[in-house]
């Protein structure tokens, strides 16, 4: 009499606890819920790291500024008097920001103006450094700054 009851226990335990197909629809949106979640978590951290360098840049262009650059072209971009007097501009007007291209700061921060007496940076930084300065230099625009 207990042997039909035993057997049917038995059968019942072979059946996988959790099997998707069979599950009923409200788990499996459940688990698709979870999927879209994790892809989103990707989607979300991957668009971090990219975004990550640009502000990166603009900070370590700051960093090197700072040191190598405020005491003759002045911390916000206002020419210390040493070099006003030589008539270097300041790099918050917004005027000298239009005239300049990218191309020109680069020129200048990498050969020198030696005659007014910029120094010349490409034995000193390198071509990367070089380009995060003038990501920086832009920053110190009065329309970039507000
Ligand atoms: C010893 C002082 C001195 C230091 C240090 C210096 N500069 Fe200059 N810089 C000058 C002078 C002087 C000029 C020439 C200004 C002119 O041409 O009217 C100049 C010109 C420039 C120009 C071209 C400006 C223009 O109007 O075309 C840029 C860009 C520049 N410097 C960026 C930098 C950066 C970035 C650094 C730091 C890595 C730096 N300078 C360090 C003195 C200096």
């Amino acid at each position: 009499m207990a042997r039909p009851v035993l057997r049917a226990a038995l059968a019942l335990r072979t059946i996988p606890a959790h099997n998707s197909a069979n599950s009923p629809p409200g788990e499996q949106t459940e688990e698709r819920m979870k999927k879209i979640a994790v892809v989103l978590a990707f989607a979300i951290v991957a668009f971090a790291l990219l975004a990550i360098p640009l502000v990166a840049g603009e900070a370590e262009g700051k960093a090197v500024y700072a040191s190598k650059c405020a005491m003759c072209h002045g911390a916000d971009g206002v020419a210390k008097e040493m070099i006003a007097k030589k008539g270097a501009r300041n790099f918050n007007d917004p005027a000298w920001q239009k005239e300049k291209t990218d191309e020109a700061l680069t020129a200048a921060i990498t050969d020198g103006i030696k005659e007014k007496g910029m120094p010349a940076y490409k034995e000193k930084l390198k071509a990367e450094e070089i380009q995060d300065l003038v990501k920086f230099v832009r920053t110190l625009a009065p329309a970039v700054k507000k």
